[in-house]
């Protein structure tokens, strides 16, 4: 790809507010967003896309999509309409479990990433439907989805989860920003604030054929298997709000960036050039309890970093976004050229006011996380299945099926402990639904192989004398990642323990509706690739 860089201004998502102003009160309100095809100029000089994106109207949508704005306690009701065209604008794959309709149509459904709300709400994956809900999936129940907004102040997203589809309706550009905020909780904290400082960043990579049009590959890694389905999609493109490679103007402030990590499965490893570094003050739904002052980041598949870059403090009058992330990640290729480029902010000379401060603290109150709280300690197992050639055909956790019956029945309110064992060669993000967690142990698996062989065998970590094998080197996790999060990176060769929350952190209070009701949710990993077949389970809450 020969795209000149940082010629692309970067663009601001169109902002929705999930509430209305009544007698200096936010009150709740509806919202109707759709789901649109559209052509999007990703790069001057590349023809311009056809892509799937969110939008209050097919004129106003964007890649990614509009970015909603709750207020915490302000619940919001949106009804995602469905105006996909008959066919997909990419390949997908019958031989893995996927949504087929009947009739034509692209299957989808939306799931609020990181919120906390009712099991109906959630986006199912057997919850899809086509355009006008002509079609349903096996699990559909409502096209209004109520959202809370319960929980903390903090970044969630939104983007579709229909069955086998999800790495194909994301690439086509279903994704969006979602935050919460609390205005009496967060204007004292006097981080940079309002539009122009406080900046969302949206990441993810693409390839393009001539044309302009999305490249995906047509033909699976194990073609007699699946012959479409290929274990990770990298582009070699990198995007930033729907943008390749663009630059943004700076004041010589501080600023405010939300970023999020929307690819299928590509790791970005962000730093700054010379040496500026980040102060992150959150990550996922939560804030850190104080700012953590760092020279890199590694962001996983829908991971999200809330940060603050201070412009003043560059020697340069340019600073450069980089990434050396090698993909997969961590034993894959190292970053090319091409991907190890992000995005480039420019300084203008202006000298301007900065009154934003970055506070010592930050939030205060969310408990620690604590293991001798679990009630219940699970064995989350993450494999891989390979061809006789040692190509990977299919990925399970436990062994088992999104169809199979839910293991995972923890109680709502509680609090558990997962070891996630990873006998794989990659790193996973782990999401689940609902449910806020923390790392808090990372330890080397030792004898892998006899490890290996007996899970292949038993499918039982416990019979498997998972004790005699979790006893190789620990490893600190860093210190800005140590917060109450929606997703988990898992490091092969290791078991990370997680401690659980399947309640309100802040408040350490229970959820105020029935999450015990059907659909249920699910957990799985995030590399959408991975997701699609099949690491993914369900997660069925019990009262
Ligand atoms: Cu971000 Cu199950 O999804
Ligand atoms: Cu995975």
């Amino acid at each position: 790809h020969s795209l000149k860089k940082y010629v692309e201004p970067l663009p601001m998502m169109p902002r929705i507010y999930g509430y209305s102003i009544k007698d200096g009160r936010p009150m709740s309100i509806g919202l109707t967003i759709g789901m649109f095809e559209k052509k999007w100029k990703f790069h001057r000089d590349l023809p311009a896309t056809t892509v799937f994106i969110y939008g209050t109207s097919r004129e106003a949508a964007t890649f990614p999509g509009p970015t909603i704005e709750a207020i915490q306690g302000v619940p919001l009701n949106v009804t995602w309409e469905n105006h996909l065209p008959k066919k997909h604008i990419l390949p997908w794959d019958p031989t893995i479990p996927v949504a087929i309709p009947k009739h034509g149509g692209v299957p989808a459904v939306v799931h609020l990433h990181g919120g906390i709300h009712e099991p109906q709400a959630d986006g199912s994956a057997f919850a899809w439907y086509t355009a006008k809900f002509r079609e349903k999936g096996p699990k559909w129940t409502q096209t209004n989805y109520s959202y809370p907004n319960v929980q903390h102040p903090g970044n969630l997203w939104y983007h579709d989860h229909a069955l086998g589809l999800t790495r194909a309706n994301l690439l086509a550009g279903l994704i969006g920003i979602y935050i919460i905020r609390n205005p009496f909780v967060e204007a004292p904290l006097g981080l940079p604030a309002g539009d122009e400082y406080d900046r969302q960043l949206v990441l993810d990579d693409r390839s393009f054929y001539k044309d302009g049009s999305l490249y995906m590959n047509y033909r699976g890694n194990n073609p007699t298997v699946h012959p479409q389905w290929q274990p990770e999609y990298f582009g070699e493109v990198i995007v930033v709000n729907g943008k390749a490679w663009p630059y943004l103007v700076v004041q010589s402030r501080k600023y405010r960036f939300r970023i999020l990590n929307s690819s299928n499965a590509r790791y970005f490893h962000l730093s700054l050039s010379d040496g500026l570094p980040f102060t992150v003050i959150g990550s996922d739904v939560t804030y850190l309890r104080r700012p953590v002052t760092t020279s890199s980041i590694l962001i996983a598949p829908a991971e999200i970093y809330d940060v603050v870059i201070d412009f003043s403090e560059s020697a340069t009058s340019t600073v450069r976004l980089t990434n050396s992330a090698p993909y997969p990640f961590p034993g894959g290729d190292p970053v090319s050229t091409q991907s190890s480029k992000v995005m480039k902010f420019v300084i203008s000379p202006e000298k301007t006011k900065d009154v934003s401060k970055i506070p010592a603290t930050l939030m205060a109150n969310y408990p620690v996380a604590n293991e001798n709280e679990g009630t219940a300690r699970r064995y989350i197992v993450l494999y891989e299945y390979q061809s006789a050639t040692g190509e990977p055909t299919h990925l399970y956790i436990n062994g088992k099926r999104l169809e199979d019956p839910a293991t995972e029945t923890p109680k709502s309110g509680s609090t558990e402990v997962w070891e996630v064992i990873n006998l794989t060669e990659d790193n996973h993000p782990l999401h689940l639904h609902l449910a806020t967690f923390q790392a808090v142990r990372v330890r080397e698996l030792v004898d892998l192989e006899a490890f290996t062989a007996c899970m292949r065998r038993m499918n039982d970590a416990i019979k498997c004398n998972v004790k005699a094998h979790a006893v190789g080197q620990l490893e600190a996790a860093p210190e800005h990642e140590k917060t109450w999060k929606n997703i988990a990176k898992i490091k092969p060769g290791h078991m990370t323990t997680i401690v659980v929350k399947f309640k309100l952190i802040d408040e350490d209070a229970p959820y105020p509706f029935d999450a015990t009701k059907q659909p249920g949710y699910v957990y799985h990993c995030h590399i959408l690739d991975h997701e699609d077949n099949a690491m993914i389970r369900p997660l069925t809450l019990r009262s």
